[in-house]
Parts: C-alpha cells; sequence; structure tokens
C-alpha cells in the first residue's frame, strides 16, 4: 500500500506554489487580453490607413537616378511648386547628400498638396512633422506622398533616414503661406523662400 504522504502527486502544495488550475485561468486571461490588444492595433492600422490617409510609401514608379538633372519630371526647371489646373499644388523635390533640392518652396494653405520625390544617391526620408507626410525616399523609385496645410507657417522637413556622415545637417523647408499672399506669387518665388 503506497503511503500517499511520499507519493509526490498526493502532497499538499507547500505554501507559495500556485495550483495548476489556477495558473491555467491567468494563462487564459492572459492571452484573452493579448489576443483583443492584437485586434485592437490591427483595428487602428486599418482605420488610420482608410479614414486618417496614413498610408504606408505603396507608391511603385521608377526613374533613372544617374540622368534626373538630364531631363524629364526632376530637371532643375521642373523642381519646386507648380500649380495644376485645378488649383491643386504638386511640389517636386530631389533629395541628395546632404539637402534637398529646392531648399524652400512655398505652398498655399487648405490646399491640396502632393510632393513628388526621388534621390539622386542613396536612401534619404522626408518627414513632415505635424502632417501625415512620412515617406522614405529611394534611388530608381518616385516618392508620391499627398497632404493638405491647415496653419500657415514655416514646416521643416527633416531627412529622418541615415544616408551618410552629413544627415543630422539635412533639412529643408516648406513654407505655407495663405491663399491669397501665394496667387500672385510668380513661379520662381514660389520655388524660393528668399523675401524678393
Ligand atoms: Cu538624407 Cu539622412
Amino acid at each position: 500500500m503506497a503511503d500517499t504522504l511520499h507519493d509526490p502527486l498526493q502532497r499538499p502544495l507547500p505554501d507559495g506554489i500556485v495550483p495548476a488550475e489556477v495558473v491555467a485561468r491567468t494563462e487564459k486571461r492572459w492571452l484573452t487580453v493579448m489576443v483583443t490588444l492584437l485586434a485592437v492595433m490591427m483595428a487602428i492600422v486599418v482605420l488610420m490607413g482608410v479614414a486618417g490617409a496614413v498610408r504606408p510609401p505603396s507608391n511603385v514608379e521608377t526613374i533613372d537616378p544617374t540622368t534626373l538633372h538630364l531631363g524629364g519630371e526632376f530637371a532643375e526647371s521642373n523642381l519646386g511648386t507648380a500649380q495644376e489646373p485645378d488649383g491643386s499644388l504638386t511640389v517636386r523635390l530631389v533629395a541628395g547628400q546632404y539637402g534637398f533640392a529646392p531648399e524652400c518652396t512655398k505652398v498655399a494653405v487648405d490646399t491640396p498638396v502632393k510632393f513628388r520625390l526621388t534621390s539622386a544617391d542613396v536612401v534619404h526620408g522626408f518627414l513632415l512633422p505635424s502632417t501625415n507626410v512620412n515617406t522614405m525616399v529611394v534611388p530608381g523609385f518616385i516618392a508620391d506622398v499627398r497632404t493638405r496645410f491647415s496653419r500657415p507657417g514655416i514646416y521643416r522637413m527633416p531627412c529622418n533616414e541615415f544616408c551618410g556622415a552629413g544627415h543630422h545637417g539635412m533639412w529643408a523647408r516648406v513654407s505655407v503661406v495663405p491663399k491669397d499672399e501665394f496667387q500672385p506669387l510668380k513661379p520662381t518665388e514660389r520655388t524660393s523662400c528668399v523675401q524678393q
């Protein structure tokens, strides 16, 4: 006859040891919490993508980075802010070690603005704080991001992708001006923030 006190399965648990069924119950609760958290986070990603227009940089347009300056969309004369027939604005920028060209460009407030960027050398980043704009600028590809500025002011755009020794100094600006101030500007004045 087995002595129940010497059978380890029958022995009462010493103080401080949590019984198996309590552990199982706690684990199930944590699992529920984790699955709920995952579901909430996935829902936020989908919601922000649809309602907040925060999108991954999924635009796939290619361009030869070695001939940017020779002509085409990113030739020097095309850079900066251009007005489309529908009144929206398109800003074309070239990122390169260690600056954006042009360094400052003007846009109108409360107007749809599309930024089209490409890189002449390595991967750079393009971030406009307090807007939905944040994209990588990859040589060989055109990044296409859209936004609308609700307040006038100077928006600093730092390169947010490490691109070399001068990365920390790679900044440019967007100057958002009232609509009535923007309209009379000549094309060259829209692409520079120098006071005329
Ligand atoms: Cu360009 Cu960092």
